[in-house]
């Protein structure tokens, strides 16, 4: 079970949780208008954190959010002092709505940013071991998957489904090709050659996939950036997700299909997941 965390940051104030109010009026809460992003530390340094406050950067532009994402850089370090995790392994949340304001579609003027942190511990597995069961949904999102939102309401949907019958999640498939899944990038290989989803509107461009592709170069794997069809799962030989949490976590049944390596994790997701831990 998820826990609340000690302390929460909200508009450059440190606060005990249950302190931590915004207005009804925030547009976070009224329309879902807002960017978040998700970080790890490890051994005292986030993970990566350079590319995650980009990334906060990238969709904040993107929605018009006028915020400097490099502002948070002493904020997060006040935030973890305050919560006591300088050092320990935690996972950072950061969300920022465009703020409070009356009820109005458009972009309201001159509205201040809310700007929400918290971090909790987090140790994450050297290597993720499961085997994962996973299922899939038509991709009934929008057409902006490239921008981390808070309004997740698709993505907690397919969440739920996975949920509901045993299963670590849910891909999306678009036209028949499968995108992503509901809080992670898949991976497919097939004869060695690794397959991902390019990264446009239709996924959100994973720090962990960026990660992952690097670590595919550095090991000369052949990587081809293109969907995998539905109708191909059957002739894959491995398929694993990546999430800044999740790390690589191997895939054994889609649906109905089970990979032939079900019973253990297959050789090339076996060798990233390696040199992923070494690169942490
Ligand atoms: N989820 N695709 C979607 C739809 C996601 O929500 C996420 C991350 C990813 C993987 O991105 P990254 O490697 O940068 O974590 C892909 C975060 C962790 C979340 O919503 O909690």
């Amino acid at each position: 079970m998820n826990q609340y965390p000690k302390k929460v940051y909200l508009n450059g104030n440190i606060l005990d949780a249950q302190s931590a109010k915004v207005s009804v009026f925030d547009r976070g809460f009224m329309f879902g208008d807002g960017i978040y992003e998700v970080m790890v530390q490890i051994n005292g340094c986030f993970f990566y954190g350079d590319e995650h406050l980009n990334r906060l950067q990238f969709c904040l532009d993107k929605i018009n959010i006028n915020f400097d994402a490099n502002s948070l850089t002493e904020e997060i370090h006040k935030l973890l002092i305050a919560s006591d995790l300088v050092k320990d392994d935690c996972l950072l949340y950061i969300q920022i709505t465009r703020g409070t304001a009356p009820r109005t579609h458009s972009y309201p003027k001159k509205v201040v940013p809310t700007v929400m942190m918290y971090a909790v511990p987090k140790k994450l597995p050297e290597i993720n071991l499961i085997h994962a069961s996973v299922v899939t949904t038509n991709d009934y999102r929008w057409e902006k998957c490239d921008i981390k939102m808070t309004s997740l309401l698709g993505n907690v949907m397919a969440n739920e489904l996975a949920k509901e019958q045993n299963c670590f999640e849910t891909l999306f498939v678009r036209d028949g090709i499968i995108t992503e899944a509901s809080h992670c990038n898949v991976f497919f290989i097939k004869d060695k050659v690794v397959y991902t989803h390019p990264a446009n509107q239709f996924i959100l461009n994973g720090i962990t996939r960026q990660i992952v592709l690097n670590l595919c170069k550095k090991l000369k794997l052949e990587v081809i950036e293109e969907g995998v069809e539905f109708n191909d799962i059957k002739n894959m030989d491995e398929v694993f997700l990546t999430g800044t949490s999740t790390q690589i976590a191997s895939i054994k049944q889609i649906d109905n299909h089970f990979f032939y390596k079900n019973t253990e994790i297959g050789t090339i997701t076996k060798m990233l997941q390696q040199a992923y831990f070494e690169l942490k």
